[in-house]
């Protein structure tokens, strides 16, 4: 059954959304570039978020033809190629766009204000880059992303394997990428948008939304077939919503996190914090012409239906046996770790907790002067550590990064440019070694991880609630 409780307050009358945004000039913007080079345009535009009855949402969207979309169009590439987008920014605010979980070249990470400048309003920049493994990434603005990913800016970024998997013998025999995001909206279906810097949420667990989007649209049907066995490429695109998410009667085996494939295991549910993804093959029963929903937990145990798999037509073939791992990926060398350099990570802020003093712009705070600062989370004593980097590893060197959670928040910690191995979490050794780009850390908790500084260049290391990362957690370390 499914459960309403997180639905809109109630319906109103028309909104007048697209009038407040009204101040972008559009303009006129072909498919390509000058340099032939598909444009990625970010832009203002409308999406019906919420269940039809409500009025469409204006939102900030990336589009390549036409009207921008949520989340923004699949860029689908095979893994070794070449992704090239000009990105025209036709919004009212500097932006600039970060390829998540791509170990890129530096130049093209899009995290400003370190690795460029954010592009301004009316000015384009061209991102070409190599995507070297496959597995399920995104997109998304990496400037006030607080705001502009909160308003849309997010899209999947599917690297394909060189060999298909899709079609072998207990592989499945089609994939659906799930895009699922968190929205804040008013009753009459508006983002709102006078709280983007909001020191309570972010002082939390961040901004909660109160609409669960599943590929831009509230509790969509997803026909399946009976007997079908599918490949879900589930992405947490929501700025600071961590997911508890259910596939019940199903048979779900997870076989990649972060784009990583890992050996089949069964999964009733699976936790994904912002920005993870997790890769899962369900069989949809044969005998079969029912629903099967796919379950979030909002935070108090009530599971809601975000999304319905409506089993229709004739049965095909159902899945055979066991579920065919994917391709190992053989790019990535697993981390020596007998002798690594040593790095530490310590967490601080947040309610309850709070941090006593921080260095902030070079300046040391006490508690209330940060937070006057918008600051309120801080990562080895610093608060939105920019000035200098966290830590530098020299090329090809096997950092060993012992994170340490002193809040009592969880927090999902990403690196730029880099894929890691869980290595422990509270001194007991994680069962997979998984390897990923992003972690999530419960309060109070200590977790190592450990990877090779393999890619040259100044990446951040942030946490990917982006209403913390906003408010103190950001950093970075430089491999040279
Ligand atoms: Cu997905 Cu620094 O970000
Ligand atoms: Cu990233
Ligand atoms: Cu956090």
């Amino acid at each position: 059954m499914r459960n309403r409780s997180n639905r809109l307050p109630g319906r109103r009358t028309f909104l007048t959304g697209a009038v407040a945004l009204g101040a972008t000039t559009l303009l006129p913007r072909g498919l390509f570039a000058d340099t032939g080079w598909p444009i990625l345009r970010a832009a203002p535009s409308t999406a019906q978020l919420a269940p039809a009855g409500y009025p469409a949402t204006s939102v900030w969207a990336y589009a390549t033809e036409g009207a921008g979309r949520v989340p923004g169009p699949e860029i689908r590439v095979t893994a070794g190629d070449r992704v090239r987008r000009q990105l025209a920014n036709d919004l009212p605010q500097a932006t600039a766009v970060h390829w998540h979980g791509i170990r890129i070249d530096n130049a093209m990470d899009g995290a400003a204000p370190l690795t460029q400048a954010a592009v301004a309003p009316g000015a384009s920049f061209d991102y070409g880059f190599i995507a070297p493994d496959p597995g399920t990434y995104w997109y998304h603005s990496h400037n006030r992303g607080q705001e502009q990913v909160a308003r849309g800016l997010a899209g999947p970024l599917i690297v394909e394997d060189r060999e298909p998997w899709l079609g072998l013998p207990g592989a499945a025999t089609r994939e659906l990428t799930l895009v699922l995001d968190d929205w804040l909206l008013d009753a009459d279906a508006a983002i709102v948008e006078d709280r983007w810097d909001d020191l309570h949420a972010a002082s939390h667990d961040g901004r909660m939304g109160n609409t669960v989007t599943v590929n831009g649209a509230a509790y969509p049907d997803l026909p399946v077939r009976p007997g079908e066995r599918l490949r879900l490429r589930i992405v947490n695109t929501a700025i600071d919503r961590i997911m508890l998410l259910g596939l019940p009667n199903l048979s779900a085996r997870l076989i990649a996190l972060d784009g990583h494939p890992v050996s089949p295991r069964d999964v009733e549910t699976l936790l994904l914090a912002p920005a993870q993804r997790a890769d899962v093959v369900i069989d949809v029963p044969s005998q079969d012409d029912g629903t099967h929903g796919l379950l979030l937990d909002p935070g108090n145990g009530a599971w809601v239906e975000v999304a319905t798999f409506r089993s229709d037509g004739a049965p095909v073939a159902p899945g055979e046996g066991e579920v065919r791992p994917l391709h190992a990926w053989g790019t990535l060398a697993p981390p020596d770790t007998s002798d690594p350099q040593r790095e530490r990570l310590l967490m601080e802020g947040g309610a309850m907790r709070g941090i006593a003093e921080a260095t902030y712009r070079g300046e040391r705070m006490g508690f209330r002067k940060l937070a006057s600062n918008g600051m309120v989370w801080a990562f080895n004593g610093m608060a939105h550590g920019m000035k200098t980097p966290m830590f530098r590893a020299p090329l090809g060197r096997t950092v060993h990064l012992e994170m340490v959670n002193r809040s009592i928040f969880p927090h999902a910690i990403h690196l730029h440019g880099h894929h890691f191995t869980v290595l422990s979490r509270n001194g007991a050794p994680d069962p997979h070694r998984d390897v990923r780009d992003t972690v999530l850390i419960g309060g109070d908790e200590t977790l190592e991880i450990a990877f090779v500084a393999d890619n040259p260049g100044q990446w951040m290391i942030h946490c990917h609630m982006l209403s913390h990362q906003a408010s103190g957690m950001m950093a970075w370390f430089e491999v040279a």
